[in-house]
């Protein structure tokens, strides 16, 4: 059966969640495995909205086994809100069927405070975090001093860890940032009163998955973030502290890449960012309004504004290129109806030459000029269509031509939040 991975293919808010939700429709496990509660994943189904901070999309779809990879970094608290949200909607969200990797790191009040505090220090150079705590927890899985959800079996290591990193955090939150200082046993007690709940869903999750692969079970690994958030591969320092690509599904959750039979890159039909950090085809005019006020375009983890503009084609190639993506879902395709006239950057201009893919020197890509192609709009209201010939002429030629620019076929095109709102193409 398929394994699939699905990424968002540029800063995120594509619309991942919506399409793992239809794809989960045919799968038997849902593994998430990189960001933690930074991920704001949107699904509507059945005449009601859900949004997923930390769980798999697939959550929604009865039979399926939700996991959550070594890749993540877990917040408990958000974790069981969104358990006890999910159960009081009805939806089985119990040990039977949602389990979490022993290797996962987990994030803590320091962490949160730690993230919040640096980013009030940054004068002028803001990254502009979710403020979750996904940096700082990152950077204490790297240094080797990150408490994992396996260790919450063992109170006194649990201890042990929160003290030592307290030593040095305290450090930097009162000295260095005039923060509260936060207080190891009580940070520890609070913890361990969770752990009853949470034991049960803390498994070896690499075991899960490699028993659902030798048995032929169809998995999806749900991406969150975009590719252009990676820590490698994005806008650094503009980023956030996990790998966003493909690859990261690999690493993430204890699978070989030779068990990955396809990647779905997520592109919305225009672009998004938020948080700092350069975007060249941003429209800080009426049509950016436009966007944001049609494509709802608010944060579903902080309801910041997103910045919108223009679909960038430089950096979906480099998507593409990143993450062997073999087909494109187009997403939010609706938002663009009743513009007179629609662009797509082809290729960037920096000192006077061309370049197809993005400068890869930090801070370089905020110097360079889109070039664009414009092409007419469509009027019709097309959140009806179901079929590829039932969009207008002028649609498809937009989507045509990111499939040209690109070299992918857009597989799925987004015609409304709905789960039924989706063309489907067969392409080869
Ligand atoms: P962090 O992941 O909270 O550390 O934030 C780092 C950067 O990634 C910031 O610019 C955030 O706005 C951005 N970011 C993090 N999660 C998401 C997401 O799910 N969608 C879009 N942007 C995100």
């Amino acid at each position: 059966m398929a394994n699939i991975v699905i990424i968002g293919a540029q800063w995120g808010d594509e619309g991942k969640g919506k399409i793992v939700d239809m794809l989960s429709a045919e799968s038997q496990v849902i593994e998430r495995f990189q960001g933690g509660a930074n991920a704001g994943h949107t699904i509507k189904a059945g005449g009601r909205e859900t949004v997923l901070h930390l769980l798999p999309s697939g959550i929604l779809w009865p039979d399926a086994l939700c996991l959550i990879g070594n890749g993540v970094v877990l917040d408990p608290e958000v974790f069981l809100e969104e358990i006890d949200a999910l159960q009081a909607e009805g939806i089985d969200a119990s040990p039977r069927r949602l389990a979490v990797s022993a290797k996962a790191h987990l994030i803590l009040p320091y962490h949160k405070a730690l993230d919040k505090a640096r980013e009030a220090k940054r004068a002028g150079s803001k990254i502009g975090t979710t403020g979750r705590g996904i940096g700082p927890c990152y950077e204490d899985k790297a240094a080797r001093i990150g408490l994992r959800a396996g260790d919450l079996a063992r109170p006194d290591l649990v201890r042990a860890k929160i003290r030592h990193a307290l030593l040095e955090k305290n450090i930097l939150l009162t000295g260095l940032y005039k923060f509260d200082a936060i207080d190891a046993d009580r940070t520890a007690d609070a913890l361990l009163a969770l752990a009853p709940r949470l034991l049960p869903y803390i498994t070896d999750t690499d075991a899960l998955v490699h028993k659902a692969i030798q048995e032929n079970k169809a998995i999806l690994f749900e991406g969150a973030q975009g590719v252009h958030l990676d820590i490698d591969h994005g806008t650094y320092p503009f980023v956030t502290s996990s790998n966003t690509v493909s690859a990261g599904a690999c690493c993430g959750t204890g699978v070989a890449p030779s068990a990955i039979s396809e990647v779905i890159g997520v592109a919305k039909a225009y672009t998004t960012r938020v948080g700092s950090g350069p975007f060249p085809t941003e429209l800080n005019d009426d049509t950016g309004s436009y966007l944001q006020a049609q494509g709802h375009e608010f944060g579903a983890t902080t309801g910041r504004p997103r910045r919108c503009g223009w679909l960038d084609a430089v950096i979906l190639r480099e998507s593409v290129r990143l993450n062997g993506i073999d087909r494109l879902a187009l997403t939010k395709l609706d938002v663009l109806q009743n513009l007179p006239q629609l662009k797509i950057c082809v290729a960037y201009e920096l000192d006077g030459k061309r370049m197809d893919y993005p400068p890869q020197g930090e801070g370089e890509l905020a110097a360079v000029k889109p070039v664009y192609e414009t092409f007419p709009g469509f009027e019709d209201d097309i959140s009806g269509c179901r079929k590829y010939g039932d969009l207008p002429e002028e649609a498809r030629a937009y989507i045509e031509r990111i499939e040209e620019l690109t070299g992918v076929p857009a597989g799925y095109i987004s015609v409304g939040p709905g789960r039924d709102q989706t063309i489907i193409r067969q392409v080869a």
